[in-house]
């Protein structure tokens, strides 16, 4: 089946490289930049519009005109070689539709997240998959196994992006690592005869070891988002990407939290959504009683202090996985996918030799 899946990656997104690396959709931090780059070499690039549509054609306009000279936008006329994400429950999906048909390249592919009720995801595959005529393909991040089915037997998406809990942003409150989630939907969707639609795992994928893992639990590709903050193309704060940098043993300075969503004022997320963040002051005050108010006076305080307001000493929020401990060095985006590839290669074919000499499968 992997190889199938392989295929049917390569010929939807035909400039990627195998296994395919994503960048998330990581609303307003992924920008055209951040997605170019990732695409140019060799991997998925995805705009992270989020909640906020008005971005979302001045981005379109923006990729084409970078890319129009480039090799893979050459291969595709019609298509741009990027993604785009949305976070449902906060966008109107007829402005979206009208825009993906103004739109005079298609991106290649629509990742759909977090809707209001999971039936409205119908609404959102069939009028993308209508107006551009199949060419947007349909990534639908998920992050439980009862979650995969229902939607692959309601919508049947192109792709399915298998969230853990380990992923940075939000995500669903209750789930587990990919380590058990990939493979449980992995065989589940096999069993009720979906094992044709391609996995892409995500949630602390870090780098190629990351990536070989995911592959081997049943993942054709790996999205990363966490990682791809600390990239000079990333459109956060340099306070952040250091935040992101200087923070070790992510299981302890990271948690799921509502938090950081109350004091920044963030309404509408599904009662079922928390988000993953480095801790700082404002989760230690919380956590010893403070009132959200006064939380969120300091929060607006913080602000001031700039670069400054960002560590664990700091109040600024800084949406993380717990891969943190991972990410040594801000480095170009291009650069992490290129050295993920060639890694995760190195490693699968390193573990090769552990059989070598056993009986094992004999
Ligand atoms: C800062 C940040 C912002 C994110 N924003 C979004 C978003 O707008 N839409 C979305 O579908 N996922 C978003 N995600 C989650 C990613 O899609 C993905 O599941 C996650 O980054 C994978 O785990 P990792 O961070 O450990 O790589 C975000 C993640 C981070 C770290």
């Amino acid at each position: 089946m992997a190889s199938k899946h392989t295929q049917i990656l390569k010929k939807d997104y035909p400039w990627v490289t195998s296994p395919l690396i994503a960048s998330a959709p990581m609303r307003l931090i992924a920008t055209p930049t951040l997605a170019i780059e990732v695409s140019l070499a060799g991997g998925l690039g995805f705009l992270g519009v989020g909640t906020d549509i008005t971005k979302f054609s001045p981005w379109l306009n923006e990729a084409s005109s970078i890319l129009q000279s480039s090799p893979i936008l050459n291969a595709s006329e019609d298509v741009l070689p990027i993604g785009v994400g949305f976070i449902c429950w906060g966008v109107d999906l007829p402005t979206a539709l009208s825009i993906f048909s103004s739109a005079p390249q298609k991106p290649a592919a629509a990742w759909l997240f977090a809707p209001k009720d999971s039936k409205d995801l119908v609404s959102w595959t069939e009028g993308i998959r209508q107006t551009t005529d199949g060419n947007t393909k349909i990534w639908i991040q998920v992050g439980t196994v009862a979650m995969a089915l229902d939607i692959v037997k309601s919508c049947k998406p192109d792709v399915l992006v298998i969230q853990g809990a380990d992923a940075g942003g939000h995500g669903l409150a209750q789930s587990s690592s990919i380590i058990s989630l990939l493979p449980e939907c992995a065989d589940a969707l096999a069993t009720e005869g979906f094992g044709n639609i391609p996995l892409i795992g995500a949630g602390g994928i870090m780098d190629g070891r990351g990536v070989a893992a995911a592959l081997t639990l049943g993942a054709s590709g790996a999205c990363m988002g966490t990682r791809f903050l600390a990239t000079p193309e990333a459109v956060i704060s340099q306070g952040y990407k250091n935040a992101v940098v200087e923070a070790r043993d992510g299981g302890v300075a990271t948690a799921r939290t509502t938090v950081y969503d109350k004091i920044r004022g963030t309404i509408g997320w599904p009662e079922s959504y928390n988000a993953r963040g480095v801790l700082n002051q404002s989760f230690w005050d919380n956590d010893k009683g403070m009132s959200d108010e006064e939380n969120e006076r300091l929060y607006e305080e913080e602000i001031k202090k700039g670069d400054a307001g960002w560590g664990d000493q700091g109040r600024m929020t800084t949406y993380a996985g717990t891969g943190v401990g991972l990410i040594q060095k801000i480095q170009p985006a291009g650069g992490i996918v290129r050295e993920v590839l060639k890694d995760a290669k190195e490693r699968l074919a390193a573990t090769r030799g552990l059989f070598k000499g056993s009986n094992v499968g004999s």
